[in-house]
């Protein structure tokens, strides 16, 4: 018997992803762009305690600067897998969060997933991943990723997804200091799109240089911070954005690289570096 059936309280980690390059090829009628991209999961990220409730209430214990408990996509997430299952449980979830908010990093996205995967757990649902995966492409396009649970070369506007392999490197990430949002970027008449599609077999894996961020020239037209911050980056390696922005990385093959330039970012931007994740922390609680 599994002993986490018989818990009533999971802590739980939403890591970080990068596209280590991202690719728009096309445009649906919905609005929604096709894309190509590679997730790289990362050892940063926000937490959450989350809480069964036996009464069916569903609620956010914390006040989070900007996202009122309704719009929260962690409460959306939980609430949709109530309506889907029928469950008679409630939870109360506390989300501690780290990541910045139009920055690119998935932070949303990986709490709802993180929801996802814990709520379906305690509330003993039983959903298999894919099930998981079609529930949470209805909150955001990058959420199937993150219950997807592995790196992943990504096509359709993110959930058609195939496994990766990724090198064991570090990743320094800059956060430009604006929020960018992913509408404004994806709607912008200076989006170019390169029909041309990429196959994973032409993917070495790693962020490669000729391997470019689509939406990058975009979202530095419009907010020049993050193309200051690319501008000073690229003094060491091959810098990028991920996503739709704000925040710019750059792989270094260890800990110790990273940490030269981590000391050497100006103080007017908040930075850190990570460790690629080979697997979501949560994937073993996901059933194939
Ligand atoms: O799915 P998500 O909520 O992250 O997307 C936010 C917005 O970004 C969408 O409403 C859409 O305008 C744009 N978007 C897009 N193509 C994608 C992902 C996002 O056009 N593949």
């Amino acid at each position: 018997m599994d002993a986490l059936l018989d818990q009533s309280m999971l802590q739980c980690p939403a890591p970080a992803k990068l596209n280590l390059f991202l690719h728009v090829t096309g445009r649906r009628a919905d609005g929604y762009h096709l894309l190509q991209t590679a997730f790289q999961l990362i050892d940063h990220g926000d937490t959450l305690d989350i809480v069964r409730r036996e009464d069916g209430l569903i609620h956010r214990t914390n006040e989070i600067a900007g996202v009122p408990e309704d719009s929260d996509l962690i409460v959306r997430a939980a609430r949709l897998l109530k309506a889907h299952t029928a469950s008679p449980y409630g939870a109360e979830l506390t989300l501690h969060k780290i990541l910045p908010m139009g920055g690119g990093l998935g932070g949303g996205s990986s709490d709802a997933a993180t929801t996802l995967i814990a709520l379906n757990r305690l509330w003993q649902c039983g959903l298999r991943r894919q099930e998981l995966m079609n529930l949470g492409l209805q909150l955001g396009a990058d959420v199937p990723f993150f219950l997807f649970g592995r790196n992943a070369f990504a096509e359709g506007v993110g959930e058609v997804l195939q496994e990766i392999t990724t090198p064991d490197c570090w990743y320094l990430v800059i956060e430009p200091g604006v929020q960018v949002p992913t509408p404004a970027i994806f709607s912008s008449k200076e989006l170019t799109r390169d029909t041309k599609t990429f196959r994973i077999t032409d993917f070495s894996g790693s962020a490669d240089k000729h391997l470019r961020n689509d939406l990058q020239a975009v979202a530095c037209t419009l907010f020049p911070e993050v193309a200051e911050v690319i501008d000073w980056l690229s003094k060491f390696g091959n810098a990028k954005m991920t996503g739709s922005g704000a925040c710019v990385f750059c792989d270094f093959a260890d800990e110790i690289s990273a940490d030269e330039v981590l000391k050497q970012v100006p103080d007017r931007w908040i930075s850190w570096k990570a460790r690629a994740l080979s697997q979501h922390p949560m994937a073993h609680l996901v059933q194939a």
